[in-house]
């Protein structure tokens, strides 16, 4: 049997869980879904009346601690995680949830605003990190799972300083695990696509496969029964996003061109790159497309190719072995963000 990329977690009872972000959305949710399971639980995030509600009657016991902060500032995540330590003797298992998001292009570029996703989105998890990753260290157990997302995949238009901050948490990701596995410590990466929350509720388009906060919950705490280094959802949508890191930027970027109507100033679909962005043109989603951007099955794929984007007509390919061919460095453009990994304990839904 091929081992796990992190130690299962399928029993939740007993164990000693901070979600930092559960005040509303995909941490709300993942709060209440394992309190049901028998964890104990330290709620974060900055609007205690919010945490307060959904830690409901047991807020404030030993089995549910609030602890309202600003992920922004380091020594109130450190007090935090001192308080924490001191109360349960230790940590096992940290959510980092929070996270912020406003579209913002190279039009509309805002340096403040910027700062501002980057610092809560980046600087709040290196601050969680630097007061979290001692205290795992020295008992040699427990895990940490870091809310990406899928916009972390690749560019897309209007998402310059979110997308930005989640591609650097894959990055951060990738690099946690490769040095604290071998020290007994769990590192999980959560991708989600479009997640029903106040987050996306703004977002004027609509959003495609987009699950409840609920179903995430279910797939972030599945994944993590699985053992997975990353659990990404619903498969059908981020597998399709999933795709673009592997095409060659010629066609990544004349698909994401295509969808969101960048080719065109003012042309269908301008300005809609969400949270995760939009990914359908009329009836027909990127994996649609993807299928009909990629090469036929077998044909090599790398970014040294110089092959057009295939036309419209072309008949269909199957996506996924254009996905399993190994791309190659862009000659021009020096070498690609780094692959998704294929996860040897992964299950197809
Ligand atoms: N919804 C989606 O479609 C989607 C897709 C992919 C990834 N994600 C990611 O999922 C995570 C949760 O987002 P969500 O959709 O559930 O949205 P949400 O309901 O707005 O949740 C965001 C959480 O982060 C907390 N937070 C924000 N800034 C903070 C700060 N400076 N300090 C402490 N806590 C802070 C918020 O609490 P306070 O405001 O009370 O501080 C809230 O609890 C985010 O990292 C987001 O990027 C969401």
């Amino acid at each position: 049997m091929i081992p796990t990329l992190n130690p299962r977690i399928r029993d939740w009872r007993g164990r000693r869980v901070w979600i930092v972000g559960a005040s509303s959305g995909i941490g709300a949710a993942l709060a209440t879904d394992l309190a049901s399971r028998g964890a104990k639980l330290a709620l974060s995030a900055r609007r205690e009346a919010q945490l307060l509600e959904v830690a409901g009657p047991v807020a404030g016991t030993d089995a549910c601690l609030v602890l309202a902060l600003d992920v922004q500032d380091p020594d109130a995540v450190r007090r935090a995680t001192d308080t924490i330590v001191s109360h349960w003797g230790g940590l096992d298992v940290v959510f980092w949830v929070a996270g912020t998001y406003h579209p913002m292009g190279a039009q509309d570029l805002d340096p403040h605003a910027a700062r501002g996703i980057l610092r809560t989105n980046l600087e709040g998890l290196i601050n969680g990190l630097a007061a979290i990753v001692p205290v795992l260290t020295r008992q040699r157990s427990g895990a940490i799972a870091i809310v990406g997302s899928v916009a972390g995949y690749h560019g897309l238009p209007r998402s310059l300083a979110y997308g930005a901050s989640k591609a650097a948490l894959i990055n951060l990701a990738e690099s946690l695990h490769l040095e604290l596995r071998p020290k007994g410590i769990g590192v999980h990466l959560i991708s989600p696509g479009f997640v029903a929350t106040p987050l996306t509720e703004r977002n004027p388009f609509p959003m495609p496969a987009i699950v409840t906060t609920q179903v995430a919950a279910d797939e972030i705490l599945a994944g993590m029964a699985r053992g997975e280094f990353e659990t990404h959802f619903p498969r059908r949508f981020s597998r399709s996003i999933k795709l673009l890191r592997w095409l060659p930027y010629r066609w990544s970027f004349s698909l994401i061109r295509r969808v969101t109507g960048q080719h065109a100033p003012g042309g269908p679909g301008a300005a809609t790159a969400p949270e995760g962005a939009p990914m359908t043109v009329g009836d027909e989603t990127l994996a649609e497309m993807g299928a009909r951007a990629a090469p036929a099955a077998g044909a090599p794929v790398g970014r040294e190719t110089t092959a057009e984007p295939p036309a419209a007509a072309e008949p269909p390919a199957a996506a996924a072995p254009a996905a399993a061919a190994a791309p190659a460095d862009d000659a021009a453009g020096g070498p690609r963000p780094s692959r998704p990994r294929r996860q040897g304990t992964r299950r197809k839904k």
